[in-house]
């Protein structure tokens, strides 16, 4: 079982990459806040499928956290997931601080229209443009042949796969399936948060959006659907309901009828917890 070498440093993880990939090797990138779960070490997986080489980041990132958000106390397990990473196909980890990621005086943004307009911007409109920045940052140092993030944050996954483009970067941007508990709830992070109670509750989440995607089948129309999917959360205990949508699923766009793929979102508050779900119409 191999156990991943660790890199602090940006010049220290791009120059063993750069060797890596002058031998020949091909090179997956899977970036992570940590708190690492299954659905983690699935796109870990998957990358290695696709590439000779993969190197997984860990890092918190401030930018992508409005400041009454939960980035302190967001969960930090650096020696139980360099544990986990070991045997899936890991062969790096970057895992720099704060100040190497920003280091004093950083002053550079990054906007993105397009698929990052509404949905999470909406309600955390601090948030592509942190996201955008750090996986920016990532990927120049890493320089990967491939990325792979997850569909469990699907507006995410457009959102980089536009920017990647717009930016011209040479690295395929891959998604990975969301892996789910028995009942439903996709695994994240944040699941940790959750009392006993409000754990019953999360599972509700997704069996709201498959009744909704049944009802679209049957040809309700997608406004009903959309406020019917809110109204069963807030039946099941979400206390607040941010959006139930049924979008394009290559753009995000707001659609009337089901004449293109579709994708329906949602993300809505149990206490202070936010979860979101997202599943092909
Ligand atoms: P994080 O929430 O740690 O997620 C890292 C990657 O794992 C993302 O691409 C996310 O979509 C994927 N992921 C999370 N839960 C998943 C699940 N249940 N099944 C499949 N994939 C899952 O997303 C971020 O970190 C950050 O925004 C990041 C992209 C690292 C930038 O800071």
């Amino acid at each position: 079982m191999t156990t991943p070498k660790i890199y602090p440093t940006a010049s220290a993880f791009r120059a063993e990459l750069a060797a890596l990939r002058k031998a020949g090797a091909r090179i997956g990138l899977v970036p992570t806040m940590g708190a690492l779960h299954k659905g983690h070490l699935s796109l870990v997986r998957e990358t290695k499928k696709r590439a000779d080489k993969v190197a997984v980041s860990i890092f918190v990132n401030p930018a992508q956290f409005a400041p009454h958000e939960d980035f302190d106390r967001y969960p930090r397990t650096l020696e139980a997931d360099y544990a986990r990473l070991a045997g899936t196909g890991c062969d790096l980890v970057f895992a720099p601080s704060a100040a190497e990621m920003y280091p004093r005086g950083f002053a550079t943004a990054i906007q993105i229209g397009g698929p990052a307009l509404g949905l999470e911007s909406d309600f955390r409109p601090h948030f592509f443009g942190g996201v955008a920045i750090v996986v920016a940052k990532l990927l120049i140092a890493a320089m990967p042949d491939i990325a792979m993030f997850g569909e469990k944050d699907y507006q995410q996954l457009l959102v980089i796969r536009r920017m990647v483009a717009d930016l011209g970067l040479p690295i395929e941007i891959l998604g990975g399936a969301i892996v789910r508990e028995a009942d439903g709830l996709a695994l994240s992070s944040r699941n940790a948060y959750l009392s006993a109670d409000e754990r019953k509750v999360a599972g509700q989440l997704n069996l709201v959006l498959r009744a909704a995607i049944n009802r679209l089948h049957k040809g309700d129309a997608v406004v009903d659907v959309e406020s019917a999917g809110a109204a069963s959360l807030r039946e099941a205990g979400f206390n607040f309901v941010d959006y139930v949508a049924v979008r394009d699923a290559e753009t995000l766009e707001k659609i009337t009828d089901l004449t293109r793929p579709a994708r329906i979102l949602a993300a809505a508050k149990i206490g202070a917890t936010r979860l979101i779900d997202n599943m092909a119409v």
